[in-house]
């Protein structure tokens, strides 16, 4: 299912939570939505899921507008979402079982349905076996897979994740988001991922949207916004995965200060030392780091190039008709 947002706002007295928001979702897709603590995501998350109506805006599920509907009407779409979130949210006096048996019970689902259903489920998220479990055995992670076994259960169509892999260990967080990936496939789910990590959008999402006090700064496919991002707030975000921040590096006082992207074969290439050789620039690496975006390697590296504004021209020149994109930090010295 695809989802709208057009112009959503909402206040909480005089504090605007969400700002003029306006997305497209597309069906069948996981859809980060990246932000820092504060930046209205999960305020954004309720707008779209219907447990809050926005001051102003509107909200489409496909053409179905959602957010102007009668309590009826929301219950029966209701039905069409999922949830997980970073708590869990597991009733602690019911096992595995009847907690992923519960949102069937309260739709009046037959009893002999529900039991086969949970069995099923719970062999779709990997817990086969542990139906009896109490809530409290659980690890982290097996948590976090009986509650996405309870929100598929009654077959939603879109499935929201506020913070789903925030309370959990790296490696733990892999392996959840290989199972939403998989799910997502598997059952033509709309997936809306909301996050801080920047990790969770590389590892899990097709496209981002960068939420900043509660307006969208930027958003697109992932791995172009990983291999060219345009706002602050999304440059930040990118230097705390490749641990290649401006802010740690010490900069030569007379040279500008640059980012270079690499993306996908431009990484294999000495681009570097064919520039040098080809204007004579001075390259001074002082941060570097490669990672995978959806299959295509990304490079990033910070450095000051040297020694004459004119020689520096020429090597960007050159950098770019190479594919290289580059973003200057600004210049201390007597680079223009
Ligand atoms: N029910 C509410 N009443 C008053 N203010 C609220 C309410 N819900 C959210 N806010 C405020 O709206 C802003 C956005 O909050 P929100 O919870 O949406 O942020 P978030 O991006 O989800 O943050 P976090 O990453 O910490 O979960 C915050 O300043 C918050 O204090
Ligand atoms: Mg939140």
């Amino acid at each position: 299912m695809e989802i709208r947002l057009k112009g959503l706002k909402k206040h909480y007295g005089t504090l605007l939570a969400v700002e003029d928001v306006s997305l497209d979702i597309p069906s069948n897709t996981i859809f980060g939505i990246i932000g820092k603590s504060g930046a209205g995501k999960s305020t954004l998350v309720r707008l779209i899921s219907m447990l809050e109506s926005p001051d102003s805006g509107e909200v489409y599920y496909d053409d179905k507008r959602v957010d102007t509907l009668s309590k009826g009407e929301l219950i029966e779409e209701r039905r069409k979402i999922g949830m997980i979130f970073q708590t869990f949210n597991l009733l602690s006096s019911r096992n595995a079982r009847r907690n992923i048996a519960y949102p069937m019970e309260i739709c009046g689902m037959k009893k002999d349905y529900i039991e086969k259903r949970v069995e099923e489920l719970l062999d779709i998220v990997g817990l086969s076996g542990r139906g009896d479990a109490p809530i409290s055995t659980l690890s982290g992670g097996q948590k976090q897979r009986v509650a996405i076994a309870r929100a598929l259960a009654v077959n939603p169509e879109i499935l929201f994740c506020d913070e789903a892999t925030s309370a959990l260990d790296p490696q733990t967080t892999r392996s959840i988001l290989a199972l939403l990936k998989e799910i997502q496939k598997k059952m033509n789910l709309t997936v809306v991922m909301i996050t801080h990590q920047m990790e969770v959008v590389r590892d899990a999402c097709d496209f981002v949207a960068v939420l900043d006090q509660g307006r969208i700064v930027e958003t697109g496919n992932v791995a172009d916004v990983f291999a060219h991002p345009r706002n602050d707030v999304t440059k930040d975000f990118l230097s705390s995965v490749t641990n290649v921040s401006e802010s740690v590096v010490r900069w030569s006082q007379e040279n500008g200060h640059y980012t270079l992207r690499f993306r996908g074969n431009s990484t294999d290439e000495p681009i570097l030392s064919e520039v040098a050789n080809a204007t004579g620039a001075l390259f001074n690496i002082r941060a570097a780091g490669v990672q995978s975006v959806d299959g295509e390697e990304m490079g990033v590296m910070v450095l000051d190039i040297g020694p004459s504004a004119d020689i520096v021209r020429r090597a960007i020149e050159e950098l770019v008709n190479r594919g290289v994109i580059i973003e200057e930090e600004g210049a201390t010295g007597g680079v223009v």
